[in-house]
């Protein structure tokens, strides 16, 4: 009998792994915080040894932990942060420098180059994507230009690239397996999502070697097993996805229109659109959401760079709470913002602004301000960040979502998930299991070496623990809401 999964999510800030019983529910964690490195300004940087190091760590201690042994695991599925990019020595194992994360800036002359060459919009129809150094391509370039001898050796063909997933899988086979999923493949900007392949003349744009490049697979597939030293006995990696898509399968988003939040540092919100590619009119992403036995299931995608950071900030920057946890009852206690608006924009804004150079400010203060509306305030940005990607959504063809399906460290505040379905008008749900990204890859391991049988299966796994439902009148959230696009519209770097 093998009767658990083994999730492995190495995610931005820490490395964690989680087994599941094949009900979908966590029976032990192992988690590691990962070093950041900030060598310069905007380049934010991992040491790909160490991530490494961490993902065998946290899946020995958690196996340990529970005691449970490596037969009795019947895959391991790998999620992993997008975006970010290692390069490698084939033989040897060895990075030539360290990871570039998604979060960095450095190429951003780069993309402003090529956007002034005219690429974008070929760029864009093939990939969904958006020339910005968010994306893997122009690390991988900068790599192959910066580190000694790289772009000959690469020429060669000793050198190998891959986003995270693909690391861990080649350091977790032994090097036997240079592979990817084709969810990670379509955030490099190098993958065609219509053609499924690697693309020609997107590899010539950013000049990069097809010899570098892994194979491409189902999400739900047959990735190698990992060396029999590592655990005791080889264990099949039979599910890979980038952390947000992987999220979409966690929360069972299976049908055209569902649509998961994630709450974190940042929001990522994935809408699932079957087997229709929209090319997005008002700058959200076009993407993968999953690929099975071929078959590939579309989606779009916002992103938001501070949700949980505006807390973070209220508490380590302003130091006007002690917890994070705290804002929940002070805005119980607050009647509420007193027109207020926090924007967030610490690091410019994202989707579907795309406003690198616009900066944070708090709008509406008077005599009578004081911690809580400036709490509420920042609780609120999230809502109606979120409620922008909604409406950016609506206008690119999603038709009325019935309901968004919410998770990470925010989903647990219900005055904030309450505040989202008034701000956005639509249901919210949270599930009972809210650790979806790890989830996501499960099922989609336990998928592969048959524990379930299809998706709807796994969907019947899939357990609401609370709705929130939209309670403000319409009246009162449009001018709520119209208050806050005046307030973007001012921290936008236009209108300095
Ligand atoms: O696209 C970046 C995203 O995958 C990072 O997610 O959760 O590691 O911050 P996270």
């Amino acid at each position: 009998m093998q009767p658990y999964l083994l999730s492995l999510d190495q995610g931005t800030t820490s490395t964690r792994a989680i087994i599941f019983n094949l009900q979908g529910q966590p029976v032990g964690t192992s988690q590691r915080e990962l070093k950041q490195h900030f060598p310069a300004d905007g380049w934010v940087e991992h040491d790909a040894l160490e991530i490494a190091e961490s993902a065998l760590a946290v899946c020995r201690d958690v196996l340990q932990k529970t005691g449970i042994t490596a037969q009795q695991i019947a895959a391991i599925g790998i999620t992993n942060q997008r975006e970010t990019t290692v390069l490698w020595d084939r033989k040897s194992g060895q990075p030539l420098h360290k990871a570039i994360v998604w979060q960095d800036r450095r190429t951003a002359d780069t993309c402003l180059r090529l956007k002034n060459r005219g690429f974008e919009s070929t760029i864009q129809q093939k990939t969904g994507l958006l020339l910005d150094p968010y994306f893997s391509a122009t690390k991988l370039a900068w790599l192959l230009d910066n580190v000694a001898g790289a772009r000959a050796r690469a020429e060669k063909g000793e050198l190998a690239f891959g986003t995270i997933d693909t690391w861990l899988i080649w350091k977790l086979t032994g090097g036997r397996k240079h592979a990817t999923d084709a969810t990670n493949a379509a955030r490099t900007l190098l993958f065609n999502i219509h053609t499924q392949e690697w693309d020609e003349e997107l590899l010539r744009i950013f000049e990069i070697p097809a010899s570098l490049l892994p194979a491409v697979q189902d999400s739900s597939s047959d990735f190698g097993d990992t060396e029999t030293s590592l655990f005791g006995a080889p264990i099949p990696i039979g599910g890979v996805a980038g952390d947000q898509q992987a999220a979409l399968i966690g929360q069972a988003c299976f049908k055209p229109g569902m649509v998961k939040s994630t709450y974190g540092t940042g929001c990522f919100m994935v809408m699932n659109t079957g087997q229709e590619v929209i090319q997005s009119k008002h700058r959200l992403l076009t993407t993968v959401g999953y690929r099975l036995n071929g078959k590939v299931t579309y989606a779009l995608e916002g992103s938001i760079f501070v949700a949980g950071a505006a807390v973070q900030w209220l508490r380590d920057g302003i130091q006007l709470i002690k917890q994070a946890g705290d804002t929940e009852a002070i805005a119980e206690e607050t009647v509420d913002s007193r027109g207020v608006y926090l924007v967030p924009a610490f690091t410019g804004l994202g989707a579907p602004y795309w406003d690198p150079h616009a900066r944070g400010a708090i709008f509406g203060l008077s005599r009578d301000t004081g911690i809580g509306e400036i709490v509420i305030a920042g609780l609120e940005a999230v809502c109606f960040q979120t409620r922008d990607l909604m409406e950016a959504m609506k206008k690119d063809g999603a038709g009325q979502l019935q309901a968004v399906r919410v998770d990470g460290g925010m989903a647990v505040n219900n005055w904030l998930m309450q505040a989202l379905a008034d701000i956005v008008g639509v249901r919210v749900d949270r599930p009972a299991v809210t650790e979806t990204t790890a989830l996501g890859v499960a099922w989609l391991a336990g998928l592969h070496v048959g524990k379930f049988a299809s998706l709807d299966a796994i969907a019947d796994l899939w357990h609401c623990q609370r709705e929130f439902t939209p309670r403000m009148p319409m009246d009162k959230r449009e001018k709520m809401y119209a208050g806050w696009l005046d307030a973007v519209q001012r921290v936008a770097s236009k209108s300095v």
